[in-house]
């Protein structure tokens, strides 16, 4: 049994030290040093390059190093027969609670337009609408976990919150909506949308015009999902006709972010390099291994991914 780290991009070093740090007995090998690839039973994978796991003969689980598994699937060859189980995390889990806070504060505060007022020299003191917590309407697409936890912080500041997801919830303080039926209602109360979706073929493209005119005008919207969720050609119109106010980007189509990309330099645009939630190997090192434990005895896996659905 070997452990195989395929995430060139992702500190492989560290994931190795991490995993033999815990168990010195571990064969763990690094991609492409695979050696013989039937040795192979689990994969620790961000961003495989294509075909490279089908080429593992004898791969049970491939460990997603990120919360998100549209990365997998992205590769036309990926093997459907191989579990695949994603990060849920408590640290990852906190990055994103505060980056929805960090943008939601600033959003309800006005702080795009007081910096702009700074750089001009305005000293302008009712530039900032009166508007308390709970009557700000936030809406959170996707209420999982780190939706839920994101919905929790922000009920907690007294924020008017509600959320959307595929299946019904009850969820004390929140305003829950699902299925297509609900997107409206969430839409319509929504001045700050925060898109914490997995990306999969239902979700692909949602953040576009026609999601936008059903927004409050000028509206805030925060992208800590997935680039894929963005129509990109749809945001810069939204915002120069007033539908947005202002948009707070942590993913993209293409990352990193091409050097000419118009969103660099917007000055309704808030760009953040994929960095809302980043995975800490001395945490989920843990995680997986428990997880390879249950596999060997049996057991049924943690936070396995549902390979229909893609989430
Ligand atoms: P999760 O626990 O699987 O939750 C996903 C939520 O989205 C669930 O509430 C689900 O509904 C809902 N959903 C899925 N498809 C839907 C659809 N078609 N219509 C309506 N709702 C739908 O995922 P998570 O752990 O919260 O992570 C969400 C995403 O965040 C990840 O997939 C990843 O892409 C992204 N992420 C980004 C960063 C970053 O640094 N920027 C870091 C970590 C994660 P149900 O509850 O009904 O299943
Ligand atoms: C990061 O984007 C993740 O999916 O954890």
């Amino acid at each position: 049994m070997a452990i195989l780290i395929i995430a060139s991009h992702d500190r492989p070093d560290w994931w190795a030290r991490e995993l033999q740090q815990r168990d010195p007995d571990l064969d763990v090998r690094i991609w492409p040093d695979v050696g013989d690839p039937a040795d192979i039973t689990y994969a620790l994978a961000w961003k495989p390059a294509p075909g490279a796991l089908a080429s593992l003969s004898n791969l049970a689980i491939v460990f997603s190093l990120g919360a998100g598994v549209d990365h997998l699937f992205e590769d036309p060859d990926f093997p459907a027969h191989v579990a695949v189980v994603r990060v849920v995390d408590p640290y990852l889990t906190a990055g994103i609670r505060e980056y929805v806070l960090l943008h939601t504060l600033r959003y309800h505060r006005n702080q795009p337009a007081l910096d702009q007022q700074q750089r001009d020299h305005v000293w302008d003191d009712r530039a900032r609408e009166l508007r308390q917590a709970d009557e700000q309407g936030v809406g959170i697409l996707g209420l999982g976990e780190l939706g839920q936890a994101s919905a929790n912080a922000l009920s907690n500041l007294k924020f008017d919150v509600a959320g959307w997801s595929r299946s019904p919830k009850d969820l004390p303080g929140i305003t829950c909506f699902d299925g297509r039926g609900g997107l409206d209602a969430l839409l319509g109360r929504s001045r700050i949308l925060i898109c914490l979706l997995p990306l999969t073929p239902e979700t692909e493209g949602i953040l576009g015009a026609e999601l936008f005119s059903r927004l409050p005008m000028g509206a805030y919207l925060i992208n800590a999902a997935r680039g894929g969720h963005m129509i990109e050609a749809d945001l810069i119109p939204a915002l120069e006709d007033g539908r947005l106010a202002h948009a707070t980007l942590d993913v993209f189509r293409e990352e990193p972010l091409p050097g000419d990309h118009p969103f660099w330099d917007h000055p309704q645009i808030t760009v953040t390099p994929h960095n809302a939630a980043i995975t800490d190997p001395r945490s989920v090192v843990i995680q997986i291994l428990d997880d390879i434990g249950r596999h060997q005895r049996g057991d049924a896996l943690s936070n396995q991914v549902d390979t229909r659905l893609g989430y």
